[in-house]
């Protein structure tokens, strides 16, 4: 469900849901979500829902046409009947041909992608995201397709699902589950300081969980990559499992892969909480790290702290080895030359203290 409480209790009175009838939310909003779950009221036969899409490309054109910035949300402008997690204003579409299409009323088609709208406060946000996942993408973690197109002159941020694979013209949903589902948390306690995982507990989960050996070291990578470009904001619903996806190489024949990675964002740059959503090492501020910090972030990961540091230097290596050449190609491509620069800087100085810190944690016995 979405997190936004204006959208939620729109979603609700539009149809007359009461605050306290979940089920009866899900109903209406839950044929197409996260995974493959397709939620319908008890009784209802889902063989007779029929597979159509509408196509909202015009109606998308017109209201990012408006001022993109500050239009209402677009799944409450385009009445879209779709429920996805987060807090951001975001919209599921399947995107063929340059036209936008969402499921049209009783219809179990499925979405292919998601997009971003710019933020009414936070400037940018499309390029930074699109911008984080580049980078992430060129340092060499899993991240889907995603990049930055222009509908109606808004840019808007659009990345492919990774819980959607296409097959015969037909989108197949695969079942994802975000690590506070995963371990029955409650989306209220996402955060550590409300009680929510931290490192130790996504290490402990990942390791039960089945996943290849390979996923726990992307974790870790993503984990000091988000320490790098500021994203502060990198906590469990961040983070997600898939179901049955590529059977093949989940270990133990779970068929549990671990997603992957989304949300990358430089939340650095806006005036947000600074602290990390997990704390590294017991540190909650990037200022605070220290050697005892990074000796106990190697615990939380099941890391050597000499792997750790040699993690932290080959991330530092591959950042820096692309970052300039995203900020080029991002501006020729975008103009705003500013929030680039702004991202840059800080990925840049991050990457030297961060260095400056893993030789000190090698140097030291
Ligand atoms: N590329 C994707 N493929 C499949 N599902 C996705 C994808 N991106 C996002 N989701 C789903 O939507 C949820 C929210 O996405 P995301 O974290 O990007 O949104 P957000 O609103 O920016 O989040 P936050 O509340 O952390 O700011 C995810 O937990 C996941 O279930
Ligand atoms: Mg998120």
């Amino acid at each position: 469900m979405p997190e936004n409480t204006a959208l939620l209790s729109y979603m609700r009175s539009k149809l007359r849901i009461t605050h306290d009838n979940l089920f009866m939310f899900l109903t209406e909003y839950g044929l197409e979500s996260a995974g493959a779950l397709i939620i319908v009221e008890e009784g209802r036969d889902v063989s007779e829902l029929n597979c159509e899409y509408r196509d909202i490309t015009d109606k998308l054109i017109i209201e990012l046409k408006k001022d993109p910035e500050n239009q209402i949300d677009l799944i409450i402008a385009l009445d879209a009947k779709i429920s996805l997690a987060g807090a951001q204003n975001k919209l599921p579409v399947r995107y063929e041909n340059g036209k936008f299409l969402i499921s049209a009323d009783n219809s179990l088609a499925a979405t292919s992608h998601v997009i971003k709208p710019p933020h009414r406060i936070f400037k940018g946000l499309p390029y930074n995201e699109a911008f984080c996942m580049e980078l992430a993408r060129r340092v060499g973690i899993p991240v889907p397709m995603s990049d930055i197109v222009n509908i109606g002159g808004a840019e808007v941020f659009i990345t492919e699902r990774y819980d959607r694979a296409v097959a015969d013209g037909r989108v197949i949903r695969y079942h994802q589950e975000d690590f506070c589902q995963a371990l029955g948390i409650n989306h209220a306690l996402k955060y550590e300081i409300a009680g929510g995982p931290g490192f130790r507990d996504c290490i402990a989960l990942l390791n039960r969980s089945g996943v290849q050996k390979t996923s726990v070291v992307d974790f870790a990578r993503v984990a000091i990559f988000n320490v790098i470009i500021a994203n502060h904001d990198a906590h469990a619903k961040n983070f997600s499992f898939l179901y049955n996806y590529q059977p093949e190489i989940a270990r133990d024949g779970t068929g549990v892969t671990l997603a992957p990675f989304y949300d990358l964002v430089c939340t650095g740059i806006y005036p947000l909480n600074e602290s990390f959503a997990m704390s590294i090492g017991g540190i909650s501020y990037f200022h605070e790290l220290d050697d005892d910090a990074y000796r106990q972030f190697a615990g939380d990961l099941s890391l050597p702290y000499n792997a750790l540091s040699g993690l932290i230097n080959d991330t530092i290596g591959k950042v820096r080895a692309s970052v300039s050449d995203i900020v080029q190609s991002y501006t020729s491509r975008f103009g705003n030359e500013d929030i680039f620069i702004k991202i840059f800087n800080i990925i840049t100085n991050n990457c030297k203290i961060m260095e400056k810190a893993s030789d000190s944690l090698n140097a030291s016995p």
